[in-house]
């Protein structure tokens, strides 16, 4: 069966008191309506529709890519007006799951639970028992146990605030019914508004069959009103994340301590320790070991490598076997060949390292190709840039350079060459020459030091 996906992002948000549309706020590193787009997406057969309104600009600027259509609820009126406006879009039959853009952690897996329950004559509620039920829409159910309605907080009676069953907002309704009870929806109640929640009583009347389903768990269905909620939602999908990780075979030295702002892949026997971050697509390979406070981001890392810690790598790939830090940074274009070895201080761009080369001591090497078995020596700089234009180095396999040299270029260095300490090289240097570029030490005998005048 078909399946049309409301997702609502009109509101307002004016607890987060930001110029950023609520929705946007990222957990995880992702934007929550994008989030809940992208759950949605992976349910089968359907149709997204995304109601914006408050800095709706905002919201539709941000989620192109998912080409939903893009329902304006101007002058927001409720939950019932905004399913309203989005009416003549649904499909004739199947049926609409409504999702909140300020509900990010909703798992697919409750949702295909609920579709798996969904026919013409069925409307499916996904419902939670809470402790402190306050602000909630209570679920109201006759003597058999079959939901009759769903009475908002500020619309409650005594003995119906006291149900601790609430509506989590989300439900999926056959659409055959809802384009009827749409229409008849009235603002009759305390906030004068068109609850989504007044079908319920409808379908009851009608006939239609009203079964519960329950999320796996609390947060799945939390929603975001402020930043400290925003706070515990993360805090909450980091624990999730960290668990999996560590089901998957990874050891986190303290599960508390660790940021995955998008997908972190682990092989086996990963080792992370505290104060790190992942973000965007990381993969790291069977047993990796990352030191602390490291950040790591688009990047794939070969089994075995170790990252010392306080190290940085954006965009880059690390081959296996790799030695990588202390306070290393490889920025974007980097890639490390099998067994290369980037220690601390050093900074490489755009760079190639061949196998087994070495560069281990405070050193920049940006637009660079580098073949393998290359020793560079401490403060070894690339000028790669002229002040307009970026350009090349070439070094060639088993290279040996001098600490303190600097390489201007564009310039090559051919297999085997040695280039002495202190050389500033601004010509190519051939195979297996040795390379002199400073200038010559001079002594001077008995030389008389100054005297204080
Ligand atoms: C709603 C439910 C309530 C439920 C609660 C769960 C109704 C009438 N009530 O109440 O039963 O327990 O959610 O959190 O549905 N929105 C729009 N357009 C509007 C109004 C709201 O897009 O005109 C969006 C908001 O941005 C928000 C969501 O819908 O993401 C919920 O709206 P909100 O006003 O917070 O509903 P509640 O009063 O919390
Ligand atoms: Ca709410």
């Amino acid at each position: 069966m078909t399946q049309d996906i409301v997702i609502l992002a009109a509101g307002k948000g004016s607890r987060m008191k930001s110029a950023l549309s609520k929705v946007l706020h990222k957990v995880g590193g992702v934007a929550m309506v994008r989030r809940v787009l992208a759950t949605a997406n992976t349910l089968a057969d359907s149709k997204l529709h995304l109601v914006v309104g408050h800095q709706g600009e905002q919201v539709e600027a941000n989620c192109q890519d998912f080409s939903a259509n893009i329902v304006w609820q101007n002058d927001p009126q409720g939950t019932g007006d905004a399913l309203r406006r989005v009416a003549p879009f649904l499909q004739a039959d199947g049926a609409t799951l409504t999702l909140y853009g300020d509900v990010p952690l909703i798992r697919a897996s409750t949702l295909e639970k609920m579709t798996s329950l969904s026919t013409s004559n069925t409307l499916v509620l996904l419902t939670i028992s809470l402790d402190n039920p306050t602000g909630y829409g209570r679920i109201v159910r006759n003597e058999q146990g079959k939901v009759i309605a769903i009475v908002e907080q500020k619309d409650a009676s005594e003995s119906q605030l006291a149900i601790k069953e609430v509506n989590t907002g989300i439900l999926l309704a056959p659409n055959n019914h809802l384009q009827g009870w749409l229409a008849a929806l009235t603002n009759n109640n305390a906030q004068g508004e068109y609850y989504l929640t007044d079908i319920i009583a409808m379908a009851a009347r009608d006939g239609v069959d009203i079964v519960t389903v329950n999320p796996e768990n609390e947060a799945e269905v939390a929603g975001v009103n402020d930043r400290v909620q925003l706070a515990a939602l993360e805090r909450e999908l980091q624990s999730q994340q960290a668990i999996s990780l560590m089901q998957n075979g990874a050891t986190l030295l303290d599960p508390s301590r660790i940021d995955i702002r998008g997908e972190l892949i682990t092989g086996q026997d990963v080792i992370i320790d505290v104060n790190c971050i992942f973000e965007g697509k990381v993969v790291l390979g069977t047993g990796v070991e990352v030191g602390a406070n490291c950040h790591l981001k688009n990047c794939t890392v070969g089994d075995n490598t170790i990252i010392k810690s306080n190290t940085l790598i954006e965009e880059s790939e690390v081959g296996e076997d790799c030695d990588i830090g202390p306070f290393a940074r490889l920025r974007p274009g980097t890639q490390l060949a099998n067994k290369a070895k980037i220690g601390n201080f050093v900074e490489t761009k755009k760079a190639r390292i061949g196998e087994g080369s070495k560069v281990n001591h405070l050193s920049y090497i940006g637009d660079t190709e580098m073949g393998a078995n290359v020793n560079v020596g401490a403060g070894t700089i690339t000028c790669n840039y002229d002040g307009v234009n970026k350009h090349l180095t070439q070094v060639a396999d088993n290279v040996f350079i001098g600490s303190n040299t600097s390489l201007v270029a564009p310039v090559q260095v051919a297999e085997g060459a040695t280039i002495a300490a202190g050389s500033t090289i601004t010509k190519q240097v051939g195979e297996k020459q040795l390379a002199f570029a400073r200038a010559r030490q001079t002594n001077k005998d008995n030389w008389p030091r100054p005297t204080k005048k």
